[in-house]
């Protein structure tokens, strides 16, 4: 089977974790570098948990540190959300694996250039990392197969605040140079995961698949986001699931905006799916049924990986 070359940019985070155990698990998804950036908790922290699931299920795949928001319109991260360590109940031990030296932006685009084929980026988290990597690297979008980004929402509505999603909110700039790149965007946005969300029901059965089953059940133990109250919320596990199969989507071409007018409404993703000049592909729908066999069959899968 032909795999697919992607570096993940995350902020480990509950959802975060699922995204990456399914990523691993995924028989057509070649990880070449995991890179840390700030976000749902303190950049050390994503850094550890990152650190921490690779050296379970992947301990030969790079990790980079990246780098926190420097956004003029600064939020609190979502500790309230993730935990204070930002996975839930879910507690590790000592981490045997480093980071490597050089930083997430210089890792991307030394994977980029030194790849032979054009490489998927998803980005699980602020585009904090993503748009250094464009801003410093100009020809790096030159070796981008395209973005696939867990952010926004395609109604103009958010979680964060009423009219922004959090990956986009916290590094507003970010996400603004993101948009406006010469690179083809699909964007997974909020109300896939708010659609696909497990159950309390499915979250016991995934509980009792194995030992991964049983840390995803303790990661999302608190998670709760204000739009999902009878479940999991599974954002960034979409992205996933979109570049594993993007079958389990319906997609729409959208000009996107992002709406900077004033501090009620930044951050807001507003769709025009009339525009004659389309900027990005959008997820309108989930295959609910297919999507959660997939992610339930990626952690059994991945229980297997652990020690090979
Ligand atoms: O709005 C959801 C997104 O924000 C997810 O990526 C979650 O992990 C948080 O980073
Ligand atoms: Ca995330």
């Amino acid at each position: 089977m032909k795999k697919i070359p992607v570096i993940i940019d995350t902020d480990p985070g509950v959802d975060d974790a699922l995204a990456l155990i399914a990523a691993f698990a995924s028989d057509n998804i070649d990880i070449k570098l995991l890179t840390s950036v700030g976000g749902n908790v303190a950049l050390s922290q994503t850094t550890k948990n990152l650190l921490h699931l690779s050296e379970l299920y992947d301990p030969f795949v790079p990790v980079a540190k990246g780098f926190f928001s420097t956004s003029k319109y600064k939020i609190g991260d979502a500790s309230n959300v993730h935990g204070e360590l930002g996975l839930g109940l879910y507690k590790y031990g000592k981490i045997n694996k480093k980071i490597i030296e050089k930083n997430a932006v210089q890792a991307m685009y030394d994977v980029l250039k030194n790849s032979d084929e054009k490489i998927t980026l998803i980005s699980l988290g602020p585009q904090t990392n993503i748009a250094s990597l464009l801003t410093q690297y100009k020809d790096a979008s030159r070796y981008i197969e395209k973005i696939v980004i867990m952010g926004g929402s395609n109604l103009g509505r958010g979680n964060v605040t009423d009219y922004a999603e959090f990956n986009i909110r916290f590094d507003v700039e970010a996400a603004m140079t993101v948009l406006n790149s010469d690179t083809e965007k699909i964007y997974v946005p909020m109300e896939m995961g708010h659609t696909a969300f497990f159950d309390y029901g499915e979250m016991e059965e995934i509980k009792g698949l194995n030992a991964t089953g049983l840390a995803v059940f303790e990661m999302s133990a608190e998670y709760h986001d204000q739009h999902v109250s009878q479940g999991v919320a599974t954002h960034d596990s979409c992205a996933v699931a979109f570049v594993a199969d993007s079958s389990l989507f319906k997609t729409k071409k959208a000009k996107m905006i992002i709406d900077m007018s004033d501090l009620v409404h930044i951050g807001c993703t507003v769709c025009d799916y009339e525009a004659t000049n389309p900027n990005i592909e959008i997820c309108t729908e989930v295959d609910i049924l297919r999507f959660k066999n997939y992610i339930r069959n990626c952690i059994v899968k991945a229980e297997k990986l652990k020690n090979k």
